[in-house]
């Protein structure tokens, strides 16, 4: 069977592990197994929650800069950027006028917004339709399949709603795509929070050694003295290490939690395993930020060989509802 991945990070804050590993490494590795394979960076999503030029661009930037540090292949897969393919926003209002506002109204990230707040205060209308800027970026490419953290799925759920809905009025047009869960358990921060630029908490993915060490001696424990054993579950230092680790170390890992390793050890071993990790992302990111012009000729081949796909699809869309 055919299928299609596509997947986005909104371009605002610096790429952290939880980028890295709700998003972007198992993509990667859902690429190897399937046809084709979009990756884009939604910056039109940022401006939602981000009102500073310099800060946009320069994410725009570091966010691209961690895909293709972590090994995207751009020769086998489209990646580009959301705001070059102009069909996107046409396709978005064409979304928004099939779909319910009541719809638009269940949605978690405006719910929690508008929660004790009867004016929506602060909430702007990016942010209401949210979801529909992104059932655009999927139904435009016909994607069979989209990688994303658990955060994502009502989304998604909404996606599929939308495009049923056209295709009930205007006949067969959008695949219905299925959400890809990437990792059941949200990468926790610092502060045993999901690792989240609103809550201040992340630990970068493209730093140096010394900032990855700081990041992680910050990690929130408890005050369990050495030698005390200690419990591994919900805990943030073991979360974050079971990510890096094989089932072996793991299990060596709760063995020293059981024999009351001290919280100062416990963090060392997390950052050895890190930095041994993220080493070889980290050096090819200092290489490639070296070369000006990198990102944006990738990012310039990648909306050529997306677009001429947009501007036939929506030529199809207009068709269906009477513009053309
Ligand atoms: N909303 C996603 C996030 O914040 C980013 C995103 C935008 C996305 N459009 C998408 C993800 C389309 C998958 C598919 O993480």
């Amino acid at each position: 069977m055919k299928n299609r991945i596509l997947t986005g990070i909104t371009t605002s804050g610096t790429p952290h592990l939880g980028n890295y590993f709700g998003a972007i490494k198992p993509s990667l590795e859902l690429a190897k197994k399937s046809s084709d394979s979009f990756f884009f960076l939604a910056d039109y999503h940022s401006i939602i929650k981000v009102n500073n030029p310099q800060e946009v661009t320069s994410s725009i930037e570091n966010i691209a800069l961690a895909w293709l540090s972590s090994g995207l292949d751009t020769k086998n897969s489209y990646f580009y950027k959301q705001s070059d393919i102009r069909e996107i926003l046409e396709l978005s209002w064409v979304l928004h006028c099939v779909t319910a506002k009541g719809l638009m109204n269940r949605a978690h990230a405006y719910k929690a917004l508008k929660e004790n707040n009867s004016d929506d205060k602060g909430v702007n209308m990016g942010l209401f339709s949210y979801p529909i800027l992104m059932s655009a970026d999927i139904l435009m490419f016909n994607s069979t399949h989209v990688p994303v953290g658990p955060d994502q799925l009502q989304h998604l759920e909404m996606t599929r709603d939308i495009a049923l809905r056209f295709n009930h009025i205007f006949g067969d047009t959008f695949e219905i795509p299925e959400a890809v869960i990437n990792n059941d358990d949200p990468i926790p921060g610092i502060d045993g929070r999901k690792m989240s630029k609103s809550y201040n908490n992340v630990i970068p993915l493209l730093c140096d050694e010394k900032t990855l060490k700081k990041s992680i001696m910050k990690i929130v424990t408890n005050s369990l003295e050495p030698g005390v054993p200690k419990d591994h579950t919900n805990c943030n230092v073991f979360s974050l290490y079971m990510n890096f680790a094989s089932d072996q170390e793991i299990e060596e890992f709760k063995d020293d939690y059981a024999n009351g390793i001290s919280w100062g050890d416990a963090k060392n071993k997390l950052f050895d395993k890190a930095n041994e990790t993220l080493l070889p992302i980290r050096e090819k990111y200092f290489d490639l930020r070296e070369q000006k012009d990198l990102v944006n000729d990738h990012l310039s081949d990648g909306a050529k060989k997306v677009r001429p796909l947009a501007r036939e699809f929506i030529e199809v869309i207009r068709s269906k509802i009477g513009i053309s």
